[in-house]
Formats: C-alpha cells, structure tokens, sequence
C-alpha cells in the first residue's frame, strides 16, 4: 500500500507524522479518502496545542502581565505565518473568523451591507459550497436592493468565462464571489483571470480558497484577491478556525459584523468607537489554542513546500484518471483541464449512501450525498448525489488502488 519514496516525496515518512492513519478499521488499514471534508491532523499540530495550554496560555489582548503579553505575541505570530502562507502584504489582512463559513458570512454582513450599493449585484457561479451561496441569499432577501447572478458552468465541470464576461457586461455588479476550486469537482478556477476581469468592470472579487489553499500555493498578490477565505481544519489544523484576507483599504472602509469585547475603541453608555482592522472584525475572545494549530499546520506544509504537494497530487490525479474509469460502470462527475485531487462519481449499481457503507466495511472513507453542492448537482443531472473521494498530502497511489479495486467489488455486489 505504501508508495515509499517516488519523486522525493517521501509519502510513508509523512505518514508517520499523522498517528490516525496507522490504525486500523474493521480489522483492515485505514484509507481515508475525505480529506476534502476535514484533513487528518499531524502531530506537530497537536504538539502546538498542548505547548500552548502547557506553557503560554492565557486570553489575549488584554492582560498586562507577563502570560498574556507571550500568548498575544504567539497569537499575533500566529497571524503573521498566515499572511506570509497567502502572501498578503501586512498581517492587518488577515483576520482570524471560525471557519470559512463564518469568514464569508463576515465579507457578506459587513461589505454586503456596508459597502455594496441598493442596485448592485454579488455574483456566484453554480459550482460554489453552500457556504458562498447562502450568505449572499441571505443578503439579497435583506432588502436591502441588492441582487444575485449567477455563472454557468460548463459541461467539463469549468467556470464559463462568456457567462462571467455577459453578467459583468451589465455594469451592475459589485461583487464576485466564486470557488478557487470546486469540492465536487476538484477544478480548479483561473482566478487571476476572473479577478481581472471583475476589476475591469469595477467589481471587487473574493474568492473561496477552502479547497485550493490546500492544494496549491495561493498567492493572494499576484491573484489580486480583494477578500480570499481558507479553514483551519482542511489544511490539517484544527477546527474552530478559519481566515478572511482582504485588502486593507476595504476592512478599513467596512463596519464591523459582530459587537462585543476587542473589536473598540471606547465604550460608553451610549455608544462606541471601531478599533482599527483586524481586530474590528474579531469580537470577543478568538480562538488563541487554534490559532496555535493553524500556524503549525501552515508551517508544516510549508517545509514540505506547496509545490512539492501540488506535484504529489498531481501525480494521484493522473492515477486516478487511470484506474477509476476502468471501472466497469463508474462515471466521473467534470472533466476540468486543470483539477486538484478530488472525485465525485456515481455508480450504476448503487446508491452513492449504500457505496459508501460498502466501502466502510473495507475500510475505505469517502463521502456520499451532495457535498453541500446542490446546486451543482442539480445542473449535472445528479439531483441523487454522489460519492466523493478526496486526497490530501498524506494519500497514496496504493489506496487509490483500493478504491478501484473495492468499487469493483462493490458492483459485484450490488449488481
Ligand atoms: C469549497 C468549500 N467552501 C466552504 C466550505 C466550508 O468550510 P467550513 O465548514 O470549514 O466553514 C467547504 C467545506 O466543505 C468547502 O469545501
């Protein structure tokens, strides 16, 4: 099962840093394929965690004494691995939120209703997560006279640059909010281009990096991102945490989302005054152990090197496009040019459900249903769902083996 070393990518050796990857399930050895869904944690976050309870832990912020001054100078280091992970040119844009899904509803409350304009329109495309739909629905059912658009996507699984390039055309649209790669799909989406174009017309672009920052190197820079999100506990950190990067001239021009402690100047009986960005954004106590996690995950696939995942992955994918299709029965759900290492498909003889509890009994973890994807679904013609494998730094070519050889059997079985 093991590929050893092939490229100089020494995926047994990292796979000893992951402690859950060495046991087994049901009696057979674990090959988790849902690391789209949440990664798996090495032991360098978990060591974090523990040094932070252990040795520096108290709130942050706040406390002139000594043990507060070291968690809020971790805490802040912390922010700044972040920013140098995304390239952002100062630590003020990166703001710590709870997750992706808070980060964007963050962007969707305080520059939705702060910034965008009664008339303007948010587009979203029909591949996005629920979580950068439902915000910007929420937002237009505010009534506040904002709308929605929407951009197709293809056939192959691909944004539609002509449909992007129609609804820009319309002259009405402030935002666009779409994936940098698909997590049904695993396309990945041209944003320096889709960024340019929306700058062309005027529009400010964010872009849902939860799967890509994972997979590839994201240079917010050079993408010229005006807001870009990540989760902790995709990247292997943890949970409870996640980023919102924007442009600092847009956090200084937009109001808070959430009141509480941190996020003032001062207080009084009858109002308050905004701290600057990002603390404005970060009310009450953040999450100071994750924050611990997350730079030791960010630190982790740095000495790896992004590159060096990318070019692993790579080669799963070119595997995966080898031996999945040989499946009798199988179909593979796009066809982008340009895909990270994630698969939904559907099999003939099974219920995507029932695929994946075949698939638990033989050890093998992938998801089943729409991936928070319904939309996308839909448009495919897969309003039944699918089932999703999804690989991550530590998968090898040997358990995308066994998923093909347990989806034959699987089909034995159910035909
Ligand atoms: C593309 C994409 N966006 C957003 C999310 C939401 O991430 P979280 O649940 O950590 O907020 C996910 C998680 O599945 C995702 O895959």
């Amino acid at each position: 099962m093991m590929d050893g070393i092939a490229h100089g990518y020494d995926v047994a050796r990292i796979r000893q840093d992951f402690p859950i990857l060495s046991q087994g399930v049901r009696g057979r050895p674990l090959v988790f394929l849902d690391s789209g869904a949440s990664a798996q944690k090495p032991r360098q976050v978990m060591d974090a965690m523990r040094a932070c309870m252990e040795t520096a832990y108290a709130n942050v912020h706040r406390g002139a004494y000594h043990l507060s001054e070291l968690a809020t100078e971790n805490h802040e280091a912390a922010r700044e691995a972040v920013r140098r992970f995304l390239n952002a040119a100062r630590a003020e844009e990166i703001v710590f939120a709870g997750s992706s899904t808070n980060a964007i509803n963050l962007v969707a409350h305080s520059f939705g209703r702060g910034v965008l304009k009664a008339g303007q329109r948010v587009l979203v495309s029909e591949m996005e997560h629920h979580a950068n739909l439902i915000p910007w629905h929420m937002l237009r059912d505010s009534g506040l006279g904002i709308g929605m658009g929407v951009i197709r996507v293809t056939d192959a699984g691909e944004l539609d640059l002509d449909s992007l390039r129609a609804e820009l055309a319309k002259g009405d649209v402030g935002l666009v909010a779409v994936t940098h790669m698909s997590n049904v799909l695993g396309t990945v989406t041209p944003a320096a281009a889709i960024a340019r174009m929306a700058h062309e017309a005027g529009a400010r672009v964010l872009f849902d990096g939860s799967q890509a920052a994972v997979h590839r190197r994201v240079d917010v820079q050079a993408l010229d991102a005006d807001f870009y999100v990540f989760t902790g506990h995709k990247l292997y950190g943890p949970t409870g945490i996640g980023v919102l990067y924007a442009k600092h001239e847009l956090l200084k021009a937009m109001p808070p989302f959430l009141g509480g402690g941190d996020m003032i100047n001062t207080v009084t009986m009858d109002g308050f005054t905004w701290a600057e960005p990002p603390l404005r954004f970060e009310a009450g106590t953040p999450p100071i152990i994750e924050a611990q996690g997350l730079k030791a995950a960010v630190e982790y696939v740095e000495a790896i090197g992004m590159e060096a995942i990318e070019a692993h992955e790579r080669r799963l994918v070119e595997h995966a496009m080898r031996v999945l299709p040989e499946v009798e029965g199988l179909s593979i759900l796009g066809a982008a040019q340009d895909r990270g290492g994630v698969f939904s498909f559907a099999l003939d003889a099974a219920h995507p459900h029932d695929l994946s509890t075949f698939l638990d009994s033989r050890g093998i973890c992938i998801r089943a249903g729409r991936h928070c994807a319904e939309p996308l679904h839909a448009r495919l013609g897969h309003e039944g769902g699918s089932a999703r494998a999804s690989f991550g730094l530590y998968t090898t070519e040997g358990e995308v083996d066994a998923l093909a050889g347990a989806l034959r059997e699987a089909r034995r079985f159910f035909a």
